[in-house]
């Protein structure tokens, strides 16, 4: 069988985010920028990046993907905390947010979560399926790559086990990689009358499910006053970690106990974190638990964004991702976000785009995305443009002209 090999470029400039650092603060100038780059790919996987005449003079019998007009290449997107699984729509919802209603007052009448619980119960596994590929179709115009979906609006055995293989079902459909986790804990279930009550239930009959059909390796769950409490976190998080899940935790969004959580259990990255302040920082950043943050979600319920340079400064993991949801964050759109949040928390270029590649990655677990080198995924982006500092100016309304996956 001949290899297929294929030379990609030349490129303008290919922003690699090879050689940087995991934790804490980066500066622009350690950005590495190859100017008139190409990308050798082998059979979906990175076998040289350089100069593209280079390249070529080494490669003499390497198919060329010749790149006509000016272009800058930089590593797929990984979008790594959505909810993009879901039946129905929540306009009503923001339209009373907007008009001054609080989110939690909103799901204490009635809408919130469990008003897309009720909606994602009556759709067939199918419609289902069906949503996601739209959205998919989105992320990949949008030049997400990867993203991490949750379950989480089913809150039965049925419901959450349908919501996981829908998410099974559309990402062998589709090119985009999605990511599954088990959001079981996200709020409690109306057939049950106390939040215990219903913890018990997903570690005795859900979580067993998700392991024995492998539906998910991940775990997440929504601790907050209106959701699940400390007790029942340790409750449901240990039976997790026994069954070998990876766990994730929606922490600190409008209360802080979640952080505290997420180090006890040494999570894979606490998500949210809008509400944490130095102190919860200085933990996480300690136990170097990853932040997950989602601007997203501040501007779709019109809330401050998270302490982002702080976290940095102090030597966190930071990633961003879109929280898509119809609910608090219905706009899903990563970039923009991203963009935003770094004018407003003064977050370099360097760290947004660390944020939604290799560091978003990183909060997922996984080693082989996130940058232009060698033995990565060719999954990569390209902007028709000049110069890398193009892609945050126009804070996400240019978009990628050309996606590999
Ligand atoms: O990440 N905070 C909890 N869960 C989701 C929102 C879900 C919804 O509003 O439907 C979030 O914001
Ligand atoms: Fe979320």
């Amino acid at each position: 069988m001949v290899e297929e090999t294929i030379l990609i470029g030349p490129f303008k400039e290919i922003v690699t985010m090879r050689d940087l650092s995991l934790y804490g603060a980066l500066k622009d100038e350690q950005l590495e920028i190859i100017s008139d780059g190409g990308v050798l790919v082998k059979e979906g996987v990175i076998a040289e990046v350089g100069n593209y005449q280079e390249l070529k003079g080494k490669f003499p019998k390497a198919n060329i993907e010749r790149i006509e007009e000016p272009m800058v290449l930089m590593p797929g997107m990984i979008d790594a905390h959505t909810h993009i699984c879901y039946g129905g729509s929540r306009e009503n919802d923001y339209a009373l947010r907007v008009a001054g209603k609080s989110y939690l007052d909103i799901a204490k009448s009635g809408g919130g979560i469990l008003s897309t619980v009720t909606n994602t119960r009556k759709a067939r596994q199918q419609e289902l399926v069906n949503g996601i590929l739209k959205r998919a179709d989105v992320l990949l115009k949008n030049g997400v790559t990867t993203c991490e979906v949750k379950s989480g609006y089913g809150l039965s055995l049925d419901d959450e086990v349908k919501m996981l293989r829908a998410i099974q079902e559309a990402n062998q459909q589709h090119p985009v990689h999605l990511n599954p986790t088990c959001l079981a804990a996200h709020t409690k279930a109306p057939e049950f009358d106390s939040v215990m009550d219903y913890t018990h239930y997903i570690v005795e009959q859900i979580l067993p499910k998700v392991k024995e059909e492998k539906l998910a390796s991940r775990v997440d769950i929504f601790v907050e006053e209106s959701a699940f409490g400390i007790e029942e976190a340790n409750i449901y998080l240990a039976a997790a970690k026994q069954m070998g899940f990876d766990i994730v935790v929606h922490a600190d969004q409008f209360s802080t106990r979640g952080s505290q959580v997420a180090v006890q259990f040494n999570a894979l990255s606490a998500d949210h974190l809008e509400a944490s302040t130095e102190k919860e920082i200085d933990l996480l950043s300690k136990a170097n638990i990853t932040g997950v943050l989602l601007p997203g979600c501040s501007m779709g319920l019109g809330l401050p964004y998270p302490k982002g340079r702080m976290m940095l400064d102090k030597g966190m993991c930071i990633a961003i991702a879109s929280d898509w949801n119809p609910g608090s964050a219905p706009m899903g759109d990563l970039l923009m976000q991203a963009a935003v949040l770094g004018a407003s928390e003064k977050l370099s270029t360097a760290e947004t785009f660390a944020a939604i590649t290799y560091r978003a990655a990183h909060a997922l677990n996984l080693i082989d995305r996130g940058k232009i080198d060698q033995g990565q995924k060719a999954h990569m982006i390209a902007f028709s443009c000049q110069s890398y500092k193009e892609i945050l100016y126009y804070q996400g309304s240019m978009k990628p002209d050309k996606v590999w996956l």
